[in-house]
């Protein structure tokens, strides 16, 4: 009797220490918000609404797939100094001395190597840049007790899904070494939150962010050739790439292009504060799709950039590119149940968007 009456004692008195320790972020108020990776072409638009929304976010990068002139341009934006410590996810010393010097609420894992070819030719390279780092990341996370994580996982997850719309039930089948690590580092957070009853993470499983900040300042800049489509329509509306290869033009999908769910990425940096609001709010895991639940094809694509820029594509439909699939979209029926959250921008509007970047910056961040 006496020691039940103690211990009920006990638990409310850890209830109010735990969420007196937690009192900010359970009044959904600012949060002190680690972006890794934040300089990259998701994470930079996530801290333009984050800083928005008035919550306190820092970046930590390495550069490697990245230019320091973002954080210029977020100056730029927000009006303020931007908190940047330039880290190295795989220095596990040093990210421990970050989160000793700084207190967060939450992390968003933004940090990996994200070309698929690539990822064939050196797959250890990734295994420990995407893997070997968020190791790093969790360990330093629990050691300062972070208790709240945000991870960017990947459509690519459910390898060439067997119907479409894609829901989160369906099954996960790894088709290139990039893809398992996403895979794997879901599964590594999932048994972490398995062991620490007070862990809480969101796998956002993006489908193909395209687009760009409205402003003109941030947008996608990739290095050397563009691996993806929007990218290389931009470079060849520009006049930097001749003309668009469009690979395969005998898939079964509307016009023999391949099919996908193109989102643009101030709609996903949106998702990133809500999942934030969610783990705090519903105090609960999740994993979901993010996509807007239509499907375009490439020639669809060109089409609407053509319209938005008024610039013509030039294309030429060649082979097939291998480990292709014909038809991926989302269904997003889940992110709107739980966090509330749907696409709001159309095809048109990613176009518009990208094109403002690209003709203002021809060069990408390069041009200064
Ligand atoms: P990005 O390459 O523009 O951004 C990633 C950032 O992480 C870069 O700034 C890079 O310098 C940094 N980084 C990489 N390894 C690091 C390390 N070891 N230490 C510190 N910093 C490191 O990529 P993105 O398009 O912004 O993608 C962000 C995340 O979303 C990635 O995890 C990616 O796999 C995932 N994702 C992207 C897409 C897409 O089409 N862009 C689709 C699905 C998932
Ligand atoms: C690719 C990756 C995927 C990753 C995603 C991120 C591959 C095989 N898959 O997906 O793992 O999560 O990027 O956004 O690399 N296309 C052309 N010409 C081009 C480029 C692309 O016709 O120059 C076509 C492709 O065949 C595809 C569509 O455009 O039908 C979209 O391609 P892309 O932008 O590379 O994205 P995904 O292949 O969906």
């Amino acid at each position: 009797m006496k020691s039940s009456a103690l211990s009920r004692i006990d638990l409310i008195v850890r209830a109010l220490t735990y969420s007196q320790a937690n009192a900010g972020i359970f009044r959904g108020e600012q949060m002190r918000i680690l972006l890794c990776g934040g300089a990259g072409y998701i994470g930079c638009h996530t801290y333009a609404t984050l800083s928005e929304r008035g919550h306190q976010v820092a970046i930590a990068d390495n550069f490697s797939n990245s230019s320091p002139e973002v954080l210029t341009r977020l100056r730029q934006l927000s009006g303020a100094p931007v908190p940047f410590h330039r880290l190295d996810l795989r220095d596990k010393p040093a990210l421990e001395a970050l989160f000793a010097q700084e207190s967060f609420d939450a992390v968003i894992h933004f940090a990996a190597l994200k070309a698929v070819g690539e990822s064939c030719e050196r797959p250890l390279d990734y295994f420990e840049n995407n893997i070997g780092g968020t190791i790093n990341l969790l360990q330093a996370m629990r050691g300062a007790g972070v208790r709240r994580l945000v991870f960017s996982s990947s459509a690519t997850v459910y390898g060439d899904p067997e119907q479409v719309p894609v829901n989160e039930q369906a099954r996960l089948q790894v088709t290139n070494p990039y893809g398992r690590t996403k895979l794997v580092v879901e599964e590594l957070i999932g048994d972490l939150c398995r062991s620490d009853r007070d862990f809480r993470a969101a796998n956002l499983r993006y489908f193909n962010p395209v687009g760009a900040h409205a402003s003109g300042l941030i947008g996608e800049d990739p290095n050397g050739i563009p691996n993806n489509l929007m990218p290389y329509i931009c470079q060849v509306a520009v006049g930097r790439r001749e003309k668009l290869s469009v690979f395969g033009g005998d898939y079964p999908t509307v016009d023999g292009t391949g099919v996908r769910d193109y989102i643009h990425v101030v709609d996903l940096a949106r998702a990133h504060a809500d999942a934030l609001d969610y783990l705090v709010r519903a105090d609960r895991s999740l994993t979901v799709n993010l996509g807007t639940g239509r499907g375009i094809s490439v020639l669809e694509l060109a089409n609407a950039f053509s319209s938005a820029s008024g610039r013509e594509i030039p294309y030429q439909i060649v082979e097939r590119r291998p480990g292709d699939v014909a038809e991926v979209y989302a269904d997003p029926g889940l992110a709107q149940q739980l966090l509330g959250w749907r696409a709001e921008y159309d095809v048109d509007a990613m176009c518009r968007d990208a094109w403002r970047w690209q003709s203002m910056n021809p060069q990408g961040y390069q041009g200064g």
